[in-house]
């Protein structure tokens, strides 16, 4: 048994951030930003990430041709919520009157759509019928500006999906090193969090302080290490377990954290980087939001064609990665 994707939904807000407006405030330029990421803007916002959340859901409900009342679980997966308790979930549950819905949140990192569609597929096997996932980040709210190997990075966005039951296959490989958490972190505020002494102050090249509560901390050439074995692993057994091989994918939609790191993992997976979906260069690194927001831009442009099949994966912190292949 399979899951198909009924309905997507996106929200970018409205104000655009480019390399040139960072090189105002840190010591970069457009040049190594494209350069080194791929990246040229991303979009920013102070609203609650819940509002971001809330606009990409109505999106994908109406999209799925569906209402609210249709949905019988809703997912949500941020590393930003606006509340430690409830869950952002819970609070897109009241405000778009999913009235029959079950409402809670994951926190995966990057690689949280992936494991939350993991999931949905198997509440989809045990009666549930239309779960609706949520991936909504406000990282601006948690990076550092005076940080340049991190500010320029990340962006804010939502992206979602509905999907229901299909007699199609899925295959998925999740997994965590949590060895590799200290090398991508962002404290609570107000916790000291043990692992920080961990930390080989050689490895903090640059960080003004990793004790700092509230912003992302990354040590990124280790994350991405990770990141092109684990999309690569992630992928290949995806396949295999589905009963394909990477070749036979149309069309991969990955995690956009470097334009790098895609390039690298579509040449250890023999592939043409014109099989994977890449929107960096305009949204930069949103976080678990990266894979559903392809996925609606792909949808409204007629991509998402039945029959297709389909490869998601991600990677982040943890850390964790997770990969899927799906027939739509
Ligand atoms: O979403 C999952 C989490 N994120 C990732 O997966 C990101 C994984 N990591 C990366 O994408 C890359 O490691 C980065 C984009 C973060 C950095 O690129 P890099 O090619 O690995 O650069 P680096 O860290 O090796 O730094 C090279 C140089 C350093 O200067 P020195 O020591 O050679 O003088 C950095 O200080 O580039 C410098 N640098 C910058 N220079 C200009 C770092 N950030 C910047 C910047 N502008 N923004």
């Amino acid at each position: 048994m399979g899951l198909k994707i009924l309905g997507t939904g996106r929200y970018l807000p409205e104000t655009v951030v480019t390399n040139d407006d960072f090189a105002k405030i840190v010591e970069t330029s457009d040049e190594w930003i494209v350069k080194r990421t791929g990246m040229k803007q991303r979009r920013i916002t102070e609203q609650p990430t819940w509002v971001m959340a809330e606009r990409a859901a109505i999106a994908a409900i109406e999209n799925a041709g569906l209402t609210a009342a249709d949905i019988d679980l809703i997912l949500c997966t941020t590393v930003t919520s606006d509340y430690i308790t409830p869950s952002m979930a819970c609070i897109i549950q009241g405000a778009i009157g999913a009235v029959n819905a079950v409402a809670l949140d994951i926190n995966a990192a990057c690689a949280a759509f992936v494991y939350a569609l993991d999931m949905a597929h198997m509440y989809l096997q045990h009666g549930y019928h239309h779960v609706l996932i949520i991936s909504a980040e406000g990282l601006s709210k948690i990076t550092d500006y005076t940080d340049r190997s991190t500010c320029v990075l990340f962006g804010d966005a939502a992206g979602a999906c509905v999907v229901g039951w299909s007699e199609k296959g899925f295959a998925s490989t999740l997994g965590a090193d949590g060895t590799g958490a200290n090398t991508l972190f962002a404290r609570r505020p107000l916790n000291e969090v043990p692992f920080v002494e961990q930390i080989d102050p050689q490895s903090i090249d640059g960080f003004p302080d990793v004790n700092r509560p509230g912003v992302l901390y990354m040590n990124g050439r280790e994350v991405y290490k990770f990141a092109v074995s684990a999309m690569s692993h992630a992928l290949k057994d995806a396949c295999e377990k589905f009963g394909t091989t990477p070749e036979e994918l149309d069309l991969i939609v990955p995690h956009q954290a470097n334009l790098r790191i895609i390039q690298s993992a579509a040449k250890e997976l023999g592939l043409a980087l014109e099989r994977f979906y890449v929107n960096i260069d305009r949204y930069g690194n949103t976080s678990s939001a990266c894979i559903p927001v392809g996925l609606s831009e792909l949808g409204e442009a007629g991509e998402l064609k039945p029959g297709r099949k389909i490869g998601l994966v991600g990677f982040g912190a943890g850390l964790v990665y997770g990969g899927c292949v799906f027939e739509l």
